[in-house]
């Protein structure tokens, strides 16, 4: 491959800026909420979509409905280079509190800044609808200018990552032969270290879900007549919850902490380089303390440290007004977040026992499972992630960082424990992007940047 293909690839992108921007507009109007059936149209509107962009591009593409939304896979194989798999996800969070939108999150808004950036504000235009493109448009210029791509190029974009995942494993399974032919996956679902400095992301966090019910008296009672003698479960669920950490925000759960790794000092001396700074991640939310581990840095406690969070409670009366009751029952969402070894099976049974040994013995308590995989690290000495970080470096000439994440991609895990796979993580959202929350946006020079790093990239691994 020479260098004069990647640059004519590099000016197709440059000189077609305006209609990728349009198409991108395109899918961010499909309002593809996968947790909510009512947009189970949308999502399948959102797949064909994709399907009908791939084939123009010259892709055989195909959405296969599964037992949720449909799964987009194409391929491109008209090529002498390696094997990639891309994977992106083009179903998006809710938009609630809707009011706190500034625009409609499906009609999307282009806003220039002082300085002259822009980003494009809409629900999923950073997660992950903005950053599919950018990979896409790498291929449209790739193929404008060469006729065909750098490596052989299977596409994977499926529509529940934000919701659950249930279909995509025994669809991994089932196209195993394909997908696991693939050299690499290339997951484009993460951020850049900041505006200037591109990155790799190495390691994700696991995660496991629990939601639980404390089950009270068998109806909800006046909490007069009643009040006093009867167990309240919002109380008692409330102190279990409350019991889950300890004053230095350890988690006493027993073993939590089992199969956790120190990081090695090689490690954390690399991100001590990056210099992040507490202040200024927190006080941008409006925060100063950081909440976690005492023992252990803002960035470790989002990094390498496990969590456990409450992510919604409810229970009894909450409506206009005022009920003087207690309820028949309490209930709680639960995540925790995992890294090394810890095992998401494990974590889950000790979690229902410490949870149980806090509840009366006339009282019960109920679990449902929503899902958990375990964390992951890259081995980011391999040459494909020097190749990627060169070609990342190129492209905004600052060397490209690698980074931790707090998040989870469960479709990394799968990949590697059904496929064999390892994932080059490279993403262009920016801490600012407000994923999952009221107006989430993108920024221009990620898209378009982003389309010149993966086309660089395509090119550095077929080298
Ligand atoms: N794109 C995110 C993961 C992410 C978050 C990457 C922050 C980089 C920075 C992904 O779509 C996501 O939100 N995943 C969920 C998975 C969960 C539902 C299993 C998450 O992390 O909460
Ligand atoms: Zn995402």
């Amino acid at each position: 491959m020479d260098n004069g293909a990647l640059k004519a690839a590099l000016d197709t992108l440059d000189k077609d800026r305006a209609a990728a921007r349009e198409r991108l507009f395109e899918l961010l109007r499909i309002p593809s909420i996968s947790t909510d059936p009512a947009f189970a149209q949308n999502c399948r509107d959102a797949a064909a979509w994709l399907v009908a962009d791939l084939r123009g591009l010259g892709f055989a593409a195909e959405a296969h409905a599964t037992q949720g939304h449909p799964i987009v896979l194409a391929t491109d194989h008209d090529s002498d280079g390696p094997h990639v798999l891309f994977y992106g996800h083009y179903d998006v969070q809710p938009v609630d509190p809707i009011e706190l939108w500034e625009t409609d999150p499906f009609q999307p808004t282009l806003i220039e800044r002082e300085d002259g950036t822009s980003f494009v504000r809409a629900r999923g235009s950073s997660d992950d609808k903005g950053q599919v493109m950018t990979f896409l448009e790498a291929c449209r210029a790739w193929k404008a200018a060469s006729g065909r791509l750098p490596c052989k190029v299977t596409v994977l974009i499926e529509g529940e990552e934000e919701s659950g995942g249930a279909s995509l494993p025994p669809f991994l399974e089932e196209h195993a032969s394909l997908l696991g032919s693939a050299e690499v996956a290339l997951v484009c679902d993460t951020g850049m270290w900041d505006r200037h400095t591109p990155a790799i992301t190495t390691m994700l966090r696991g995660n496991v879900t629990e939601e639980v019910t404390v089950h009270g008296a068998d109806r909800d009672l006046h909490s007069g007549f009643y009040g006093g003698a009867a167990a309240n479960p919002i109380t008692i669920l409330a102190r279990a919850l409350a019991r889950l950490h300890d004053a230095q925000g350890r988690v006493q759960i027993p073993g939590f902490y089992d199969g956790v790794p120190d990081m090695p000092q090689s490690v954390l001396s690399q991100w001590a380089s990056l210099g992040f700074q507490a202040e200024s991640f927190l006080g941008e939310i409006g925060l100063r303390e950081p909440a976690g581990e005492k023992a252990h840095s803002c960035l470790e406690q989002t990094w390498s440290r496990p969590t456990a969070e409450v992510n919604g409670i409810w229970g009894g009366y909450t409506g206009a007004g005022f009920k003087t009751v207690i309820p028949a029952e309490a209930h709680a969402k639960i995540s925790f977040r995992l890294v090394g070894d810890q095992d998401p099976a494990q974590i889950r049974d000790s979690f229902r026992s410490f949870m149980a040994e806090h509840i009366p013995p006339d009282c019960r308590i109920t679990f449902k499972s929503h899902g958990a995989g375990g964390a992951i690290s890259m081995p980011f000495d391999a040459p494909i992630y020097q190749k990627a970080q060169q070609a990342l470096t190129e492209e905004w000439s600052k060397e490209a960082a690698f980074i931790g994440c707090g998040g989870s991609i469960p479709v990394v895990g799968q990949f590697k424990k059904m496929l064999g796979l390892d994932s080059l993580l490279i993403g262009f959202g920016l801490e600012d992007d407000r994923l999952h929350s009221p107006n989430e946006k993108y920024d221009v020079a990620s898209s378009e940047k982003g389309a010149r790093a993966w086309a660089r990239i395509l090119e550095a691994l077929a080298r």
